[in-house]
């Protein structure tokens, strides 16, 4: 695993994000931009699942708040693979990366699972809003561990 990330901090991407100044500060700031389109809208979503968003005309919304979420989903796992190229080394032996990494896939099982199910359960807004707001989290604690 660590032969990996040395050869991914070690690749044509990462030395050309390194060695561009303003390059990595833009790609976070995208991150960011990222991380809000895919939690705000899903949040809302989680929300309506719960039962908790009564908002008379929502549910037409849903899929339209979805497509946003996974639109900000691609811009957040684009910019985010290219800000773990740069310190891929130190990233793999951090906690919070593997625990993010974990429940990324929880999310991504969660809503694989909410459109086969055929009805609107609630624990499917429950499981998202615990494994996007612990992302958000775990996220932060990276430069901190
Ligand atoms: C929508 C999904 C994601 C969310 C909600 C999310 C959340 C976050 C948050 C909250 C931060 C801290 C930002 C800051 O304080 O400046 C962060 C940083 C970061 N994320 Fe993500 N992230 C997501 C996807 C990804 C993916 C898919 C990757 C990797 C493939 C990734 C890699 C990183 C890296 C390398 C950092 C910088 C950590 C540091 O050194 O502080 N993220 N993310």
């Amino acid at each position: 695993m660590s032969g990996l990330a040395a050869a991914i901090e070690a690749s044509a991407l990462a030395m050309l994000i390194a060695g561009t100044p303003h390059l990595y500060p833009a790609l976070s700031a995208l991150h960011i931009l990222g991380i809000a389109l895919t939690v705000g809208p899903i949040l809302v979503v989680d929300l309506w699942y719960l039962r908790l968003a009564r908002t008379p005309g929502l549910a037409p919304a849903v899929p339209v708040l979805q497509r946003v979420s996974l639109a900000g989903f691609v811009i957040a796992l684009l910019t985010g693979a290219a800000l773990f190229s740069v310190q891929a080394v130190d990233y793999a032996e951090n906690p919070a990366v593997w625990v993010k990494a974990g429940l990324l896939v929880l999310a991504g099982f969660n809503a694989a699972a909410a459109h086969l199910a055929s009805r609107r359960a609630r624990w499917v807004g429950a499981v998202s809003l615990v494994a996007w707001l612990s992302i958000i989290a775990a996220g932060r604690w990276i430069a901190f561990l």
